[in-house]
């Protein structure tokens, strides 16, 4: 049985075991939340050696360098010696500049980005509610662009964060939110390919933080976006993204809205008008079955998987 150090004590872990729960079963101070490697409270380091490939899953390359990984999704094989890594947890008081109700599903929700905070375009955050609750949310915002930070934010009424969100949150409170995560954004090898972003509902919000990003990069090359939903109110960034196409005469525009048509999806659309995808860069995003079914769709049309970056908007089953 492989031993795993922490706090100067040794435990034995079981292969079935992740560190996590060892931590939490013998009583030790640690962080978590969603014990799946989504909101990566959990992080920890290792004082020596390399953590398993799957346990720094989701990690910025440079985490993956410091050695971070994440105790829910680490199932050691060998003796392992760990630490916590405070400065990951740390939590940025950031104030709501407004709350905008976009319909009965959607709000947008514009928040003062706290000093020294950086992030990508694209990449996600976790708001805390309290110690036990936080979600994920996606930036739709630019970085440097009047230093807010926007996201967007679907209503759940059985959902304890977004539910919360619309009800109780107003102007002027504050609320911690984590550092940036995830690997989902514009990168420079993107600068020279086609772009096409797929997402459904709120899966719109990280797409169009990459796209402006993209845009205010001056890309040249074609931007192709393709949103899709149940109803109107699913459509909510139309005018926005209308606005883009007006603008830019490299970005296209498609909508597909089942409410009108049960056979008008994103997923077909793609299968019969993009035929050739090598050397296309593709970002998805939104609903986890969304996701997976257009990354392997993309794939089989020709698209090479590193081009492929997705977040998946995976949620809680309780
Ligand atoms: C990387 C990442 C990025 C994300 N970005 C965004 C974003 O930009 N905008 C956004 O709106 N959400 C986003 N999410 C989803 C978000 O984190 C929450 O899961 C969502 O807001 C629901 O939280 P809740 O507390 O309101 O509901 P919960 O209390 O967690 O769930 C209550 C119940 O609602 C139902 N439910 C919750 N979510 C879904 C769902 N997606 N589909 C179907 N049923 C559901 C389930 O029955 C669940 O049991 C993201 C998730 C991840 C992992
Ligand atoms: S508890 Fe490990 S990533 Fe959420």
């Amino acid at each position: 049985m492989p031993s795993i150090k922490f706090n100067s004590k040794n435990y034995n872990i079981s292969p079935d075991q992740s560190v996590l729960d060892l931590l939490i079963l013998n009583n030790e101070e640690v962080n978590y939340f969603c014990k799946s490697g989504l909101c990566q409270s959990c992080m920890m380091e290792f004082n020596e050696g390399t953590p398993p490939q799957k346990s720094q899953m989701g990690l910025s390359e440079a985490d993956k360098l410091q050695k971070k990984f994440l105790p829910c999704l680490c199932f050691p094989e060998d003796d392992i010696s760990i630490k916590k890594c405070n400065e990951e947890n740390k939590k940025y008081p950031a104030k709501i500049l407004a709350k905008e109700i976009i319909n009965n599903e959607i709000i947008i929700l514009k928040l003062k980005k706290p000093n020294n905070y950086s992030f990508y375009p694209g990449q996600y955050l976790n708001i805390y509610k309290d110690n036990k609750c936080l979600r994920s949310y996606s930036i739709a915002s630019l970085c440097d662009e009047k230093n807010e930070i926007e996201l967007h934010i679907k209503h759940f009424f059985q959902g304890e964060m977004s539910n919360w969100i619309f009800t109780h949150l107003k102007d002027g409170d504050e609320i911690n939110i984590s550092r940036a995560l995830g690997n989902c954004f514009f990168t420079p090898e993107a600068r020279n390919k086609p772009l096409l972003f797929l997402g459904v509902s709120t899966g719109v919000a990280p797409l169009l933080g990459i796209c402006r990003q993209a845009i205010s990069a001056n890309h040249n090359e074609k931007i192709h976006f393709i949103q899709g939903g149940k109803n109107k109110n699913s459509l909510y960034a139309d005018e926005f993204l209308h606005n883009l196409k007006l603008m830019h005469n490299n970005f296209s525009l498609f909508s597909c809205c089942l409410e009108n048509n049960e056979n008008n999806n994103i997923l077909k659309y793609v299968e019969e008008n993009y035929l050739n995808l090598e050397n296309w860069k593709v970002y998805i995003c939104g609903d986890p079955n969304f996701v997976d079914s257009a990354k392997e769709l993309v794939f089989l049309q020709g698209a090479h998987s590193d081009d492929i970056h997705s977040d998946s908007f995976l949620f809680i089953n309780k």
